[in-house]
């Protein structure tokens, strides 16, 4: 699972606008429940009929919208027909989660190429379609940013620009941890540290936004005053 954040135009006071694929079962539709007690408008994304309509009555018996967008998520156009027609609906998209899976259970041998390309496509693909799309809606249209150039540019300001612990970065933004136990279950390690760092960033943001701190990057550590000298992470943490 992974979400995609707005972090510019944010109304803080309008309920927030969420997305949420796979929201029809599992983790997607109790994370619909958790944001419509927030009051949330929320955007389901799942095929089949009978579980988006359950997840509809579980976010309107909770306090918040929802508008059911039945698509693939295997399909990028499907996936962009449904992040359109929410915004038209909903209004500007804040937060796009990408929860909708597929896999297959079977000894190895006996499954199939097919098996596995679907499973890729479900899965793996469909959460570069679920980022391409809501990245364009954050203003990030798909020419000047990828997914993981997104990826790429925050681990580094993070690390060069904001001095995080680079420990902490990892968690949040890793492809895997190093272990095969820690990959399958350490989804909440530095959790309070993450948290902290998630609004450090979209603080640094804000200011970037509102041009206070934009200047040539050639410049920055000769000129500029809040400019912080690289740390490792033990002298991070002797800080
Ligand atoms: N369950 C676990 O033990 C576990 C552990 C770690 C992480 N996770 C992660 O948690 C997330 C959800 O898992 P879960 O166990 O809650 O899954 P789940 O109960 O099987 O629910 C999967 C959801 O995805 C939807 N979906 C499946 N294929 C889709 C497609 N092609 N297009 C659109 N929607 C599709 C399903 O609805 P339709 O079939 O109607 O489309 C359903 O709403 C996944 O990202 C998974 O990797 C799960």
């Amino acid at each position: 699972m992974s979400a995609i954040l707005r972090t510019n135009n944010r109304n803080a006071t309008a309920p927030e606008i969420v997305i949420i694929t796979g929201a029809s079962a599992g983790l997607g539709r109790a994370t619909a429940r958790a944001f419509a007690r927030r009051g949330a408008r929320i955007g389901l994304i799942a095929r089949g009929p009978d579980g988006l309509e359950g997840a509809r009555r579980d976010v309107e018996s909770s306090g918040g919208t929802a508008l059911v967008l039945p698509a693939d998520v295997a399909s990028a156009a499907e996936v962009e027909a449904a992040a359109e027609r929410a915004e038209r609906e909903l209004g500007p998209i804040d937060i796009w989660i990408n929860n909708a899976m597929t896999s297959v259970f079977s000894p190895i041998a006996e499954m199939e190429p097919d098996e596995f390309k679907r499973v890729t496509e479900v899965t793996y693909l469909g959460v570069v379609y679920g980022t391409l799309s809501a990245l364009r809606r954050m203003g990030f249209p798909s020419d000047e940013m990828t997914g993981h150039g997104f990826r790429a540019m925050a681990r580094t300001l993070l690390a060069e620009r904001l001095a995080m612990d680079e420990a902490v970065i990892e968690a949040q933004l890793a492809h895997a941890v190093k272990d095969a136990l820690g990959r399958a279950y350490n989804r909440t390690e530095y959790l309070d540290q993450r948290l902290k760092m998630l609004q450090t960033w979209a603080d640094y943001l804000d200011r970037l936004r509102e041009g206070a701190e934009v200047i040539p990057i050639k410049q920055r550590r000769a000129r500029h005053p809040s400019s912080r000298p690289l740390r490792t992470p033990v002298e991070q943490a002797e800080r």
